[in-house]
């Protein structure tokens, strides 16, 4: 959701803030905001509705400096993207405040505070938590004491960083459910809500925890505890480079991520295989001791990461004999779920911070699972953290708000623990070997599979005039389109479905006519012939076929039917990765020729840390 960035320093800050939103723009662009404490001691701002570059033109046009700052740029919850609704919110010209999150008490607070004659001038929830910061204030005297009272009336989640005109020397943050970072510079100290807005000017983090509270000078960060100790917190050294998240020659970065793919699933193989087995220390010290009793899993996610999890119920089934449930996390978390005995509790999220995600682990913890195990591309996260198990997938940061390479890294990670489970539960050695060999060609079939781009931009041009698409698979190529579906709807705004193709007579063949193209991902496995049939039902009603299919299936191009043809011999623990990158390629080109905003779709975020 919203992106953070505060610092405080020897030098004018303006320059930090900005190129830190920039940065983190990818997590919200619906609005953005300054506010910075003048050399003269007063608070002064600059908002803009739209992305940071409307504001950083706004900043060369009116200029503004000082020592210390915060910065925002919203996805709007509370309050419609505008002006007056974006952070930073300020309160009788004394206190900043940026927020990222929601508070679920902002009623009972604002009546609250408006007897107490604050006036109110946005519909966000956020301008609630700076009069209570301010009022705080007027009591202490301390930014930080007045911060650590005000959290404690707080319910729901929140990052938040404060900045104040009669505590000037500092910025303070609270954590609570959305992630903070503070940054050690020299002679300058900075704090954000993620690494990559601080990468240009430090690598030296320390991550808050729930309930804590920083405070941020020039000469020094202090962190307590939500009961206000002092609390020690890791001092970490980042190992990402300032330019990993820079896009390079790729004109987006979705394309950029799309094409890291071979190298990102390589990495996330490397360490754990050996040519012949899955290594699972990779999964953490516990796992030799958890892994070999599970007779259940239960796999929770959002959004494309719920796509990798309805995946990897074949790799869990079919490949471990075990039985598996898959659920997006918003459901399972109000769900009271029965839990056999010895289930292990799978959570897959790319950021390790989407709210439902991290609820349902919490949850899940409470239900008496065997264990909990992540698969996440943010080692720092929460998920993370709170999971007895992990096994990172390293895809490296993704920006595009449409996920690519984290999709495939997950399955990359999925496979090995579905080997690692059939193992357990009576695999051969041989088979695991088979099993190992097929998996690690994968970024080498990826890679001969992106070489189908110029062709796939050719299709494209079917699609860019239409409102609506189509995209059939059969048994683990179904979830695979609807990731493909997710991906058109996401970036190109073009109404797409996704059906196991069995499906489609009892519904969705009525909308079929020339207009509505239908997909169809066709590897050649035991539902071929079946799939065939189906495609059969589409032609006949005049639909536009495009089939994505194995060389050796027997797909001819004809009147009605165009037909990609895929890298030969993809595995069937293969094809889902594989027959990912197109469809991948296909809404990207789509949304191109639509002209829409690739990396940053409207109404969207990266990473959802609100309910
Ligand atoms: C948002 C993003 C999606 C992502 C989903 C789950 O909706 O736009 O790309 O799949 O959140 O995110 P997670 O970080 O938990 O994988």
């Amino acid at each position: 959701m919203c992106g953070i960035v505060g610092a405080v320093a020897a030098r004018d800050v303006t320059p930090i803030l900005v190129e830190g939103l920039r940065r983190l723009e990818y997590r919200g662009y619906d609005s953005a905001g300054v506010a910075l404490l003048t050399q003269s001691g007063q608070l002064d701002r600059r908002r803009a509705q739209g992305k940071v570059q409307q504001l950083a033109d706004g900043i060369a046009q009116q200029p503004i400096s000082g020592l210390r700052g915060i910065a925002h740029t919203r996805w709007a919850t509370h309050g419609v993207p505008s002006e007056r609704n974006a952070h930073p919110h300020f309160s009788e010209d004394q206190v900043a405040l940026v927020h990222n999150g929601i508070i679920e008490n902002h009623d009972e607070l604002r009546s609250e505070l408006r007897a107490k004659g604050y006036h109110f001038t946005s519909e966000t929830d956020t301008e609630v938590v700076v009069h209570l910061v301010n009022e705080c204030l007027k009591q202490s005297g301390s930014l930080l004491a007045a911060m650590q009272t005000a959290v404690k009336r707080l319910h729901g989640a929140y990052a938040i960083v404060a900045v104040a005109a009669r505590d000037p020397d500092c910025v303070v943050a609270a954590r609570m459910g959305c992630p903070v970072v503070v940054g050690h510079g020299d002679n300058e100290n900075y704090v954000a809500s993620d690494v990559q807005a601080l990468l240009p000017v430090t690598r030296r983090f320390q991550f808050l925890e729930e309930g804590d509270v920083a405070e941020v000078r020039q000469s020094g960060i202090r962190i307590f505890d939500a009961s206000g100790k002092p609390a020690e917190r890791a001092l970490r050294e980042s190992t990402l480079s300032a330019d990993s998240v820079e896009r390079g020659e790729y004109a987006h970065y979705m394309l950029k991520e799309i094409y890291e793919q071979p190298r990102a699933i390589a990495d996330t193989l490397a360490e754990r295989i050996t040519g012949k087995s899955v290594l699972e220390a990779a999964m953490g010290p516990k796992a030799q001791a958890i892994l070999p009793r599970v007779r259940n899993v239960h796999i929770v996610a959002c959004g494309t990461s719920y796509h990798a999890g309805l995946i990897a119920r074949y790799y869990v089934e079919q490949g471990a004999k075990l039985p598996c449930t898959v659920e997006v996390a918003s459901e399972y978390r109000y769900r009271d779920p029965v839990v056999p005995a010895d289930t292990l509790f799978v959570a897959i999220s790319q950021s390790g911070e989407t709210a439902d995600t991290l609820a349902a682990l919490r949850e899940a913890r409470k239900l008496g699972y065997l264990a909990t195990c992540a698969i996440c591309n943010v080692p720092e996260s929460s998920l993370v953290r709170e999971a007895d198990l992990t096994l990172m997938t390293r895809a490296g940061p993704e920006i595009g708000v449409a996920s690519t390479k984290a999709f495939t890294t997950q399955l990359a990670a999925l496979s090995l623990l579905g080997i690692v489970l059939a193992r357990h539960n009576g695999m051969d050695a041989m088979t695991e070997a088979a099993f190992v060999k097929q998996i690690a060609h994968v970024p080498e079939i990826v890679e001969h599979t992106l070489k189908l781009e110029p062709q796939i931009k050719e299709w494209a041009k079917h699609f860019a005039d239409k409102r609506h698409a189509l995209f059939l698979g059969r048994g683990p190529t179904y979830p695979v389109a609807l990731e493909g579906a997710l991906k058109l709807k996401e970036i190109s705004y073009i109404h797409a479905e996704a059906y196991p193709a069995g499906e489609l007579k009892h519904g969705p063949l009525a909308l079929v006519d020339a207009d509505m193209p239908v997909i169809a991902v066709a590897p050649n496995n035991a539902l071929l012939e079946k799939l065939k049939s189906n495609l059969q039902e589409v032609r006949a009603r005049g639909g536009q076929l495009f089939v994505f299919a194995d060389p050796n299936t027997g797909f001819k191009a004809e009147d009605g039917v165009e037909v990609m043809l895929m890298p030969e011999h993809i595995e069937a623990i293969q094809s889902p990765l594989v027959y990912t990158v197109p469809l991948q390629l296909l809404a990207y080109h789509v949304a191109v020729l639509r002209g829409t905003d690739v990396d940053q779709p409207r109404n969207l975020a990266k990473s959802v840390t609100v309910e």
